[in-house]
């Protein structure tokens, strides 16, 4: 298999991290050196040297922090060396000031992506499992908030394609079908 560098994103809650740890795995199954990036804990990493200890504090910091941050995450990932390397970040973050992109042009022309997956769920399963995950500290969001956000990431996602030249696949993770997700990735992953 040539090397790839798949971008992997949805919005918050919507059970990328659990889809693409399965993905991993189903690469190792097959033999190829994959490994799990998220990004966020990369610049976590970062901001721990600022006082910062947890990630969702990372977007209140001010907004040039969380550029310096993001830079110094992408360039740490840029030297990685793996056969698949899965990217586990956000199209945007939302900050006081607005929604911030997580993958500015900057940012991409140094990751130098291969393959964009956006992941999506409904809107009551994404409400579901941010209240249930006890593992994360999660903003609560209205349905109204993540409709709107749906349709940000689709819009964020094409512009992202064509600065890139990457393709885009959409995958939905339903309810109790994290393998199915999982499989969609990884078969495209194989082309
Ligand atoms: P990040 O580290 O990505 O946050 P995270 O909390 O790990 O990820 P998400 O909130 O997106 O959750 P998820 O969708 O992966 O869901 P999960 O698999 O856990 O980002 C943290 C911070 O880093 C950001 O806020 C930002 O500040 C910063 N950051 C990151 N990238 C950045 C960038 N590029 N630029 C600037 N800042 C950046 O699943 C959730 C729950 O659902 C779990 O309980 C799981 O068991 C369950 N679940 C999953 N799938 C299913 C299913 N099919 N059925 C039922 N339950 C399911």
């Amino acid at each position: 298999m040539s090397a790839k560098r798949a971008v992997i994103v949805g919005i918050p809650g919507v059970g990328k991290t659990t889809v693409i740890g399965r993905v991993r795995e189903l690469l190792i199954e097959k033999g190829v050196s994959a490994k799990h990036v998220v990004f966020g804990t990369i610049m976590l990493d970062e901001a721990k040297k600022l006082g910062i200890t947890e990630r969702e504090r990372m977007r209140t910091l001010p907004m040039s922090e969380q550029k310096k941050l993001q830079i110094k995450a992408a360039a740490s990932i840029a030297q990685m060396t793996a056969t698949l390397t899965l990217i586990d970040t956000h199209l945007f973050i939302r900050t006081q000031a607005g929604y911030l992109p997580g993958l500015p042009s900057e940012i991409l022309t140094t990751l130098a992506p291969t393959n964009f997956f956006l992941i999506e769920a409904g809107v009551a399963d994404v409400i579901s499992r941010r209240s249930s995950d006890t593992t994360r500290n999660r903003q609560t969001t209205d349905a109204a908030t993540i409709e709107m956000e749906n349709t940000l990431a689709r819009g964020i996602l094409a512009a992202s394609s064509v600065i890139s030249g990457c393709p885009i696949k959409i995958v939905r993770n339903e309810s109790n079908m994290v393998e199915a997700t999982a499989n969609e990735v990884f078969q495209a992953l194989l082309e």
